[in-house]
């Protein structure tokens, strides 16, 4: 059986294959189109499953699309009348696209699908998080933890995982959303929501938690379980075009920083402020999801599991004995959350975990090309290069790096994610200390305090960091 998921329309658009159980391919549409966070239909990432599976259209027996879109409008819904008349810009701006597109989802997805001519299903939202959590995890039992923006109202939920099924038995609706309030925050210092939430996280060891306080004072009644309620008076995203509202600049100390303009100390505080906070919630979160689900493994997803600062620290204390984290956590994955679901869930096909290794591939499931591809590629663009064989090729790249300088790295199949894992990668060496600023400024538009991820062998971990899992 061959399912395809599908997510898009709202930001990440990616496509995922899943053929008797077995994760075949998946990919997000930015990576063909270049064009980042592209969130049309897509078309490139499809294409490249079948081809991947060496499939056609009519050989796809299911098709699983990430959320369900009707319930999703509803809360547009009555979001809009529960503020009306104020939201009616806002309301008015999102129409036209429900109406021409999304409410006719099934009608669009024949269209774009053609020869198709199985069936589609639609999990909910934070279903898709937590089979993408779950399913490909190392485990026959685990529970699992979503938190991300929002899906149709769901904006975080907990559960278990046992074999072949998942059963969500807690949420938090909107818009009390812990990945929302981070993208407040994210609007609030004059980055891209949606987008620029990691470089809050880049920022936030550069600042203090001086606005730990107000936060907990003004925006966010958090209980001890983790679970929270947001006030919404210092908040514009359910009715408003912005995120933030002028009772939000009143405590905080003036307007959002104006995209592009200089970074201060401010911003970093206040990036500091809102880590910690969340790192705080997600810790209150797991330790709760421990005592109610009674599991000893937990898989994260949404938006929000991203942020591997805090997944760091939940490592680190040990609230669980073992964590997976999906690596395309946010809705990306979704679209592998959505075809899995459709295998286990909705097939009800048997799924056997060894409780040791997941079924991701190291989320090494996109494109790959081979030499010959990448040699008539250079030759065609009159690109200089020179060919090794490979233990050449790794001793001057070592060579390269011990010279402080910086290498692209290129191999093998693309990854499935947002971060680069060894793939297609930017290297340097990690020991120097200028390479962080070295490498920010030979990547076009890259701001300097934006962090890297160091790699090493694992037996040399503890030789570089203070860490003991
Ligand atoms: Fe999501």
């Amino acid at each position: 059986m061959n399912i395809l998921g599908i997510s898009c329309f709202y930001h990440d658009s990616a496509a995922a294959l899943v053929r008797d159980g077995k994760i075949i391919a998946a990919a997000q549409e930015e990576r063909f189109t270049r064009k980042k966070h592209d969130d049309n239909f897509p078309k490139h990432a499809v294409e490249f499953c079948l081809k991947t599976a060496g499939i056609d259209m009519s050989q796809i027996d299911v098709v699983a699309f990430y959320e369900k879109p009707l319930v999703k409008f509803e809360r547009l819904l009555r979001t809009y009348f529960a503020y009306a008349p104020i939201g009616f810009n806002s309301f008015i701006k999102a129409m036209p696209q429900w109406i021409r597109k999304k409410l006719w989802m099934q009608e669009l997805l024949l269209e774009e699908l053609p020869g198709f001519k199985g069936k589609i299903i639609y999990p909910e939202h934070h279903e898709s998080h937590a089979a993408a959590a779950f399913f490909p995890s190392p485990f026959q039992d685990a529970a699992f933890l979503t938190i991300d923006g929002v899906g149709e109202w769901t904006t975080t939920s907990f559960g278990t995982g046992r074999g072949n099924k998942i059963q969500i038995d807690y949420e938090i609706h909107f818009p009390h959303s812990l990945g929302l309030l981070y993208s407040a925050f994210t609007y609030y210092t004059g980055f891209k929501v949606n987008s620029g939430e990691y470089k809050v996280m880049g920022l936030a060891p550069y600042g203090e938690p001086k606005y730990v306080d107000l936060i907990y004072k003004h925006l966010i009644d958090l209980k001890e379980d983790g679970s929270f309620r947001m006030n919404m008076d210092y908040f514009d995203f359910a009715a408003g075009l912005t995120m933030t509202n002028a009772k939000f600049d009143a405590i905080f100390g003036g307007p959002p920083r104006k995209p592009e303009s200089r970074l201060g100390q401010r911003e970093m505080d206040l990036a500091k402020s809102v880590q910690v906070v969340t790192e705080e919630i997600m810790m209150r979160m797991s330790k709760h999801v421990r005592k109610i689900t009674g599991q000893k493994n937990l898989c994260l997803a949404g938006g929000v599991a991203l942020n591997c600062v805090a997944n760091g620290k939940l490592l680190k204390e040990r609230v669980f004995e073992n964590v997976w984290i999906q690596p395309a956590a946010g809705d990306a994955g979704s679209a592998l959350g959505a075809a899995l679901f459709g295998w286990y869930q909705y097939a009800n096909n048997p799924r056997n975990a060894d409780n040791k290794n997941d079924t991701q591939f190291a989320s090494y499931l996109g494109p790959d090309f081979t030499d010959a591809e990448i040699e008539a590629y250079l030759i065609s663009h009159d690109i200089p290069y020179k060919k090794h064989d490979r233990s050449a090729m790794v001793q001057s790249v070592a060579g390269i790096l011990a010279d402080e300088k910086v290498v692209g790295w290129f191999q093998n199949r693309m990854e499935f994610g947002p971060r680069a894992l060894g793939s297609r990668s930017i290297i340097g060496d990690a020991r120097s200390t200028k390479m962080q600023s070295v490498m920010n400024l030979k990547i076009k538009y890259r701001e300097s305090f934006r962090p890297f991820a160091p790699s090493v062998l694992r037996e040399k971990m503890t030789d570089y960091f203070d860490v003991d899992y």
